[in-house]
Formats: structure tokens, C-alpha cells, sequence
């Protein structure tokens, strides 16, 4: 029995299977090894409404929960970023008295820290509780629970409906979309605003950044996709933009059906996936053995720098990497550690292929030849910062949009 579209029911067509993957935060000390929870790490299409999604999914409780290892304001971009989308939606869609903002996935705070300074009404729903005690502590309201349309109907009862209701890199991260969007139309003020944001599936069809694809992304949105979702809802996307951060995300901005005029920009981006062909599956087949390439080129260079007996060293034990080294198979014998600014995953082991993660001093005290931008959504950032690896003869190696030595 095929898998069926989790938007319209269709069956799904498999384009890709990445084999046996852990949880792509999962960071874990040696005596859990053994217990190691692992899944079939493997994507689909749907030729009916253009979503593109896993087909097998983990339990959020396995991936969500007090031990969530992703803070966001470990990146100083990433704060400026959210810093400018709150700034937006202050000057733009928050008009009327007392406005009320809603944000899901609101982890440490990044953005509603701005709302609640400014003295806005504000609630966060965060279920990963580490990440919840850091927001409540930078004095963001936070509920520590999973966001459906249950708990939206408590909302509106307890505060109202809102004006805004915003969701950076979590709406993909939920296969129960259509409890969301049903809970976001309730609670959504007639002349409110959804303003979300996710991994874009243009830009990993264009770059091959395969590694977007782990666990915690059920879904790899597009325009027409989202346009089908939330159009069974009676709402309409009325604006997109793209955005540089996490290697290619969009923004989607969607108002109740007529409520607002849609942009030009709606039907621009629409036609460009079309040109990109991503209703056909062809495209996918085509996104397939380019992804096998990738790997097979990243495992020559790696294998060949260890024949010549240089020091390769991991760069940002980010989520993303877990696809790429368990995909590969990178092991331990080919990248020594994973250099990584954040303290619950130091001293800890990448999921399945256990490479040691190591605090920043480690990379900066002795830096190896090679430096492999696990991070390489933060390049630029990075790369402006590590002059002195550079200096000292360090080479970076990516591997999105392709492999190569910088
Ligand atoms: N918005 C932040 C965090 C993204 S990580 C940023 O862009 O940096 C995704 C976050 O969504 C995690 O903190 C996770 O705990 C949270 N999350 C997962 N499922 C959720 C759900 N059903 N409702 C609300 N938040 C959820
Ligand atoms: P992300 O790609 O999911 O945002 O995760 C980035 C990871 O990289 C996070 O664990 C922090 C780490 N990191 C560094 O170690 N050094 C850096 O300079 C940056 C920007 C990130
Ligand atoms: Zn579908």
C-alpha cells in the first residue's frame, strides 16, 4: 500500500531514500549508543497537489522535548533576521488597539523578545522546554505545549484572536498541517496575517542541498503547495519572499480568502517553479542522482585527504549534517571532530556516525588543514569571522550547490 499525500490523500511518489537515519538532533552520549533510535530517511512528491514530504515519520515527542538541542540566537544573522521580521510586522500589520502576536516554534525568543520589549501582546508555543525557560527568562510568554487546532481554540478563548500569527522553520516540522491551518484560521482576526517562513524547495531542487532533508522536516514547501494547503482552509497566500537564511527559505504571507490584495509576487514566484518544473517528476528523479553525486564526490575528496594524511575537522554540528555524514557514511576516521558553539551538544557524539563534538577552542587552538562546512547556511558569517584559519593555510570544503575546496 503506497504512502498517501498527508495534505489531499494521493498516493505519494517515492523519489529518494537516504536508508537508515537517527534523529537529525539526537546528540548522545556513549552509553546510549546501544539504544539509539534509527528510521528510513526517504522523500516523496505528490503529483496531485505538489507536496513534497517524508514518508515515514518520527514521534515529535522523540525530537521535541527538554533536551531540544537547536537554540536559535546561536546565530548572530539569524537574530539580526528575526530582529527585521518583528520590526516588519510591528510597522506594517499590527495597526489597530492592543494588538495581539501569536508565534509558534518560538524557541529561545529570538523574535517575540522584540514584541515583548516593546510592551506588545504576545504568546509563544513552544514545546521544547529548555528552549521554552530561556524565552520565559528574556520575559517572552511562552506555553510549553504542541501547537494544533485544539490549543488554538484554548487561545482564543483565554486571549482572543490575534492580529499576527508568525512560524520560522516549524510549520514544515509538523505533519498534522491541516489541525494547524484549521487552529490558524480560528484564531486569526479577520484582518490578520500569517506570516510564515521554511526551506525552500526550489532552492534545494537548484542547489542539491539535500541535507535539509532529516527528520524534523515532514514537508519541503513550495508556492503552489502552500497556495492548494491553506486554499482548503479559505485563506490565500497574498505575498511571497524569498529569504537568503537557512540556504534558501521562502516567506509566505496569508490572509483570510479576499481579505487582502495578493501581490504580483504570488504569481511570479508561480511560474518560476513551473519553468523549474517542480510539478514534474521527472525533476525529482533528476534531484535524486544528484544527490547520489554529490555523495560520491564528498566521499573521493574526504578519502583522498585521508590517504594524504591531512587533518580534516567538521565545522557546526548542525542538524543538517546528520543526513549528509550518515547518508555518506562519514566516520570518525575521516572527520576527527565537529567543532560546535553550543554547549549541550559538546562533549556529546553526531547521531549514528558518532563523531565527537568538540567546543570552538579545540578548532582554534589546533586548526586542521581542512574545515568541512557542516554550517555552510552560515558561510558568510563564518568564513568573515575565520580570516586567521584561512591565514594559517585552513581550507574550507562545501559541498552545497557543489563539492568543492574553497
Ligand atoms: N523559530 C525558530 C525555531 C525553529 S526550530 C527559528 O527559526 O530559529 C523548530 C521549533 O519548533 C522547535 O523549537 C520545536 O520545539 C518547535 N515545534 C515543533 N513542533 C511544534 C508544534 N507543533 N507547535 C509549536 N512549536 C513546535
Ligand atoms: P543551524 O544550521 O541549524 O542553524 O545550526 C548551526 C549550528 O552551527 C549550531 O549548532 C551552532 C553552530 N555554529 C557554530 O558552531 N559556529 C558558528 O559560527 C555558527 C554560525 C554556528
Ligand atoms: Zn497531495
Amino acid at each position: 500500500m503506497p504512502n498517501q499525500c498527508l495534505v489531499c490523500s494521493t498516493p505519494i511518489e517515492p523519489f529518494h531514500s537516504f536508508g537508515r537515519m537517527p534523529i537529525a538532533n539526537g546528540f548522545l552520549l556513549p552509553e546510549q549508543f546501544a539504544s539509539e533510535y534509527f528510521f528510513e530517511l526517504k522523500v516523496a512528491h505528490c503529483p496531485a497537489c505538489g507536496m513534497v514530504q517524508l514518508t515515514e515519520h518520527v514521534d515529535r515527542e522523540k525530537m521535541f522535548h527538554e533536551n531540544y538541542a537547536f537554540y536559535s540566537s546561536t546565530s548572530k544573522r539569524m537574530a539580526e533576521h528575526f530582529e527585521q521580521l518583528a520590526e516588519d510586522v510591528r510597522t506594517r500589520h499590527l495597526g489597530g488597539k492592543d494588538p495581539f502576536v501569536v508565534e509558534i516554534g518560538s524557541n529561545d525568543g529570538i523574535t517575540l523578545q522584540h514584541f515583548a520589549g516593546a510592551g506588545i501582546r504576545h504568546l509563544g508555543i513552544e514545546p521544547s522546554a529548555n528552549v521554552a525557560e530561556v524565552a520565559r527568562g528574556k520575559g517572552v510568554q511562552t506555553v510549553c505545549r504542541f501547537f494544533d487546532e485544539a490549543l488554538a481554540r484554548e487561545i482564543v478563548s483565554e486571549h482572543g484572536q490575534a492580529d499576527a500569527f508568525l512560524g520560522a522553520n516549524v510549520m514544515c516540522h509538523i505533519p498534522y498541517l491541516h489541525s494547524v491551518a484549521a487552529g490558524i484560521r480560528l484564531l486569526l482576526k479577520p484582518t490578520g496575517v500569517l506570516i510564515y517562513e521554511d526551506p525552500y524547495l526550489g532552492d534545494i531542487v537548484e542547489k542539491t542541498s539535500y541535507d535539509q532533508i532529516y527528520d524534523e522536516h515532514a514537508f519541503y514547501f513550495s508556492v503552489a503547495s502552500v497556495s492548494h494547503l491553506f486554499g482548503a482552509h479559505g485563506m490565500e497566500v497574498v505575498d511571497v519572499a524569498p529569504q537568503h537564511v537557512h540556504g534558501g527559505s521562502m516567506r509566505y504571507v496569508i490572509a483570510h480568502k479576499g481579505a487582502r490584495p495578493v501581490s504580483q509576487a504570488v504569481e511570479r514566484q508561480r511560474a518560476k517553479e513551473h519553468s523549474l518544473g517542480l510539478h514534474q517528476p521527472a525533476t525529482y528523479k533528476h534531484l535524486s542522482r544528484n544527490i547520489e553525486r554529490s555523495r560520491d564526490e564528498l566521499m573521493k575528496l574526504l578519502r583522498e585527504l585521508k590517504h594524504q594524511g591531512k587533518r580534516v575537522v567538521g565545522y557546526g554540528a548542525t542538524s543538517k549534517s546528520t543526513t549528509v555524514t550518515n547518508y555518506c557514511g562519514i566516520t570518525p576516521d575521516l572527520v576527527e571532530f565537529i567543532s560546535d558553539t553550543t554547549p549541550i551538544k559538546q562533549g556529546k557524539f553526531s547521531p549514528g556516525v558518532h563523531i565527537p563534538v568538540k567546543p570552538y577552542a579545540e578548532f582554534a587552538s589546533r586548526y586542521p588543514d581542512y574545515a568541512l562546512l557542516f554550517a555552510w547556511n552560515h558561510g558568510e558569517e563564518i568564513m568573515a569571522k575565520e580570516g586567521a584559519f584561512v591565514a594559517a593555510g585552513g581550507k574550507w570544503i562545501s559541498y552545497v550547490p557543489k563539492v568543492a575546496v574553497l
